[in-house]
């Protein structure tokens, strides 16, 4: 299994999980201030540093800049080295290169640092301004040092070639492709974005790893719970979405049972395992944050991992 790795030209290797924090302060589709509070994020934070986990995902849009701020104010009263990866969202307004600047400026002041470890375009949107000044704006900033790894988010194969490109052209290297990648949700194995990140040495971010939550387990047809926020309107999440997913599940539960793990821990474990692969796994508590960081230091067997495979392919 992979021990560790590095983003882009980033010196710094990392362990191949991080923490996702788009419900950090999000009302919208999470329940930001209802079901959980800033002390709870505040030590799913530390857990997350105490079990040797230091990349935390953001982006400027997740609670309207709220969990860029959370993020900061953690960061500044612990001290410890963090690697942060927040995101620019090219809206149609922002036409002209300085926008990616000022983007930035704002960012970076929110989170209190002077730079982070990956800046990502958070959806491949054209709009006016265009790849190639886009990535050329990216580019500036790894220069000026605001930013140590350019990643893109959402980008088809063909997006992330022709941004690599542009990229490569300014000598700097496509570090990251952040996109949605679980078990529920394996398109990318089979829509060449996986092929072509493993032919351009771009590592693939996963987000959602827990389908919202619905591979740790804990929402199943028999003992009913909804899940909070907008995840209730998803289909998924109803008594026959969950009926469907209940091999997963047990086939998930299955592989835990033979090396003392959860169903969480597996189902990140095994996307861990496809290689050049870092989960990004959303966590509201410091449980939640110890549970998933157990997804590291084990392996599964080749039998197992087959075994896997195959009651998700319908997910494929
Ligand atoms: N680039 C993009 O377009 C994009 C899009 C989506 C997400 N993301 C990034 O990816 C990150 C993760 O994605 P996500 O939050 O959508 O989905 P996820 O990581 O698959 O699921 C996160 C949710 O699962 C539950 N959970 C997590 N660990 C658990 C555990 N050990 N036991 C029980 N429940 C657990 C929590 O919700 P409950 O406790 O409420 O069930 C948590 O909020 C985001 O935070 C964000 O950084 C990026």
């Amino acid at each position: 299994m992979t021990t560790t790795i590095k983003l882009g030209a980033n010196e710094t290797a990392i362990a191949p999980l991080g923490i996702g924090t788009w419900a950090w302060g999000d009302k919208l589709f999470w329940s930001y201030g209802k079901d959980y509070a800033s002390s709870d994020l505040q030590a799913a934070y530390e857990a997350a540093l105490a079990a040797g986990i230091c990349l935390f995902d953001t982006a400027e849009i997740y609670g309207l800049g709220e969990s860029e701020r959370l993020l900061g104010q953690f960061m500044q009263q612990s001290h410890e080295p963090v690697q942060v990866a927040t995101k620019y969202f090219p809206l149609p307004w922002r036409f002209s290169p300085s926008a990616v600047a000022d983007a930035l400026t704002a960012s970076l002041r929110r989170l209190q640092v002077p730079t982070v470890a990956l800046y990502q375009v958070h959806w491949p949107f054209d709009f006016f301004m265009g790849q190639k000044a886009l990535m050329n704006a990216l580019a500036d900033e790894v220069q000026q040092g605001r930013i140590r790894a350019i990643g893109v988010s959402n980008y088809s194969a063909e997006q992330m070639r022709q941004a690599h490109q542009f990229l490569a052209e300014r000598g700097v290297p496509l570090a990251v492709n952040q996109m949605q990648y679980s078990l529920l949700a394996r398109q990318i194995e089979r829509n060449g974005v996986m092929q072509a990140a493993r032919d351009l040495g771009v590592v693939i971010l996963a987000y959602s790893p827990l389908a919202q939550g619905l591979l740790t387990g804990k929402y199943t047809s028999e003992n009913y719970i909804q899940p909070s926020g907008a995840r209730r309107l998803d289909p998924k999440f109803s008594q026959g979405g969950l009926q469907k997913l209940a091999p997963v599940i047990e086939a998930l539960q299955r592989v835990g049972a033979a090396h003392d793990r959860t169903p969480a821990q597996v189902a990140l474990n095994w996307l861990i395992a496809q290689g050049n692969v870092i989960p990004i796994p959303g966590a509201k508590t410091a449980s939640q944050v110890q549970q998933n960081a157990g997804a590291l230091g084990w392996s599964m067997t080749e039998t197992e991992q087959a075994q896997i495979d195959a009651v998700t392919r319908p997910w494929l």
